[in-house]
């Protein structure tokens, strides 16, 4: 018997689908350098209350209504070239493109023989990804939802590997200005908050080997078992990038497993200027990426990278009758071998496509523009009276505070610059909190951002210190 079901979309309704789709979407995009750069108090939130399950269809075209004139009109915009908050990308519009055929072709990814081909496209992208890094062709790695899984599998890998089943005694070392999300592995991964060793940082915020050497000793000394050894390339507090180089020596000497948090500046190192300061990145046992920040896609792309591919194989391979052979070729990536993921999406188009398309070398300028427009902006305030530059940038994204006769006027001085530029919604920018100070942070990584945004910001800055 042959009955169709509504959820089989005839042709028609196919293309009606994706035509509205992409109406919407190409005058979205646009319009983007006009939207606001923060509408999230447009709705009064009762307006977005919980729906009850829906019953009866509603056709497409008001559900499209819905997301683009309605929900979306409440929110924080990261595409816009003026959002400079948190750790950006913009959002590569190719990457939606990518999922829309990824998930027509529904592939299964996890298992390489089921779709050899496809499989290998993201393997592919791991292997650029590890050139860039400076990697031997024996790591391995894989795309993640983002830069906090990743962590948590590098915390995962690094325990399996240098500890085995008995990590009791184990000691995590990181600096105070290290994610959140390396906390909040290292709990999952089953440490108590007394193995992580939060060590303070130097003037500029970077972890010194010899605070790290210091550590250890005690430690060793207690018996415990110092095994790990996690470095940032590029914090989000002030972008701080740790000497990668000097605490890989120690990670060496001391015979710990050195991971490197690269999930905002890792990518950087396409670039001459970023690699220089990355010195030491290619000696990690492990990285993380974020492709969501300094690659520009979309939300919901991070990648791990482990040096030596083997212990991801042996940290993560778990047989079962059910599943079709797995692969015994080096060349070949069984993703739920090396991953914790079975069932996982075709993430690795969303990567494929843009690069593909572009090539290596245009997302090489986009950072270094980045980096330009980074100097451009700390040459123009450092010289500003009121404004001290708290965290020059070492990447691209930079720290700083409003003069004032004691903290609590600084405070108050510094938030009200930040609410004059975000209130007038051309740039948004967030605020950190650094030795108990309010700062203001510009983080330039979108793609989208260039030259002009800048001088707007200049503009609400200069204007707001007039003021505040
Ligand atoms: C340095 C760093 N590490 C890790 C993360 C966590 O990554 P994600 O938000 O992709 O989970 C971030 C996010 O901003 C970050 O900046």
């Amino acid at each position: 018997m042959n009955v169709a079901t509504p959820l089989e979309l005839s042709e028609e309704t196919l293309r009606r689908m994706l035509g509205l789709a992409t109406d919407r979407i190409v005058a979205f995009t646009k319009d983007i350098p006009n939207q606001p750069v923060d509408t999230s108090s447009a709705m009064n939130a009762a307006e977005l209350v919980l729906e009850p399950i829906p019953r009866d269809p509603v056709d497409i075209e008001c559900l499209l209504d819905d997301v683009f004139d309605q929900a979306t009109r409440a929110s924080l915009n990261p595409v816009s070239p003026g959002f400079m908050g948190y750790v950006p990308g913009g959002g590569l519009l190719h990457a939606g493109v990518a999922d829309l055929v990824a998930n027509a072709l529904n592939r299964y990814i996890g298992v390489a023989r089921i779709a050899p081909a496809l499989s290998q496209m993201e393997a592919s992208v791991i292997s650029w990804f590890c050139e860039i890094m400076g990697y031997p062709t024996s790591a391995r790695g894989f795309l993640t939802s983002g830069g906090s899984l990743a962590n948590l599998s590098a915390v995962v890998t690094a325990r399996h590997t240098k500890l085995g089943d008995d990590f009791s005694r184990g000691v995590i070392y990181v600096s105070d200005q290290v994610h959140h999300c390396i906390d909040k592995a290292a709990r999952i991964a089953g440490f108590a908050d007394t193995q992580l060793r939060v060590l303070p940082t130097d003037s500029r915020f970077r972890l010194d080997a010899e605070t790290v050497a210091d550590a250890i000793e005690q430690d060793r000394a207690q018996g415990l078992e110092p095994f790990l050894l996690i470095a940032s390339a590029g914090t989000t507090n002030t972008g701080a990038v740790d000497p990668l180089d000097a605490l890989a020596d120690l990670a060496d000497e001391e015979d710990l497993w050195f991971h490197v948090d690269g999930a905002y500046g890792g990518f950087f190192r396409m670039t001459e200027r970023g690699k220089a300061i990355l010195r030491g990145i290619e000696r990690a046992d492990s990285v993380v990426l974020d492709p969501h920040k300094s690659l520009f896609l979309p939300y919901g792309t991070g990648a791990l990278l482990v040096r030596n591919g083997q212990h991801l194989k042996a940290t993560h391979s778990s047989a079962a009758d059910y599943l079709p052979d797995l692969q015994d070729h080096d060349e070949v990536v069984d993703f739920c071998e090396i991953s914790p993921e079975l069932t996982r999406p075709f993430r690795g188009l969303r990567v494929w496509l843009p690069m593909k398309m572009h090539g290596i070398d245009a997302f090489r300028d986009c950072l270094d523009e980045k980096l330009d427009l980074a100097n451009w902006i700390q040459e123009q305030i450092a010289v500003l009276p009121d404004i001290e530059l708290v965290a020059k940038a070492d990447l691209s994204i930079l720290a700083f505070v409003v003069k004032g006769s004691d903290r609590h006027s600084m405070n108050t001085r510094t938030r009200n610059l930040i609410e004059f530029i975000n209130q007038k919604n051309r740039v948004h920018l967030t605020g950190t909190r650094i030795d108990g100070t309010f700062a203001i942070r510009i983080a330039v990584v979108s793609y989208r951002t260039h030259l002009d945004r800048m001088e707007m910001l200049l503009e609400d800055l200069q204007d707001g210190l007039r003021v505040c």
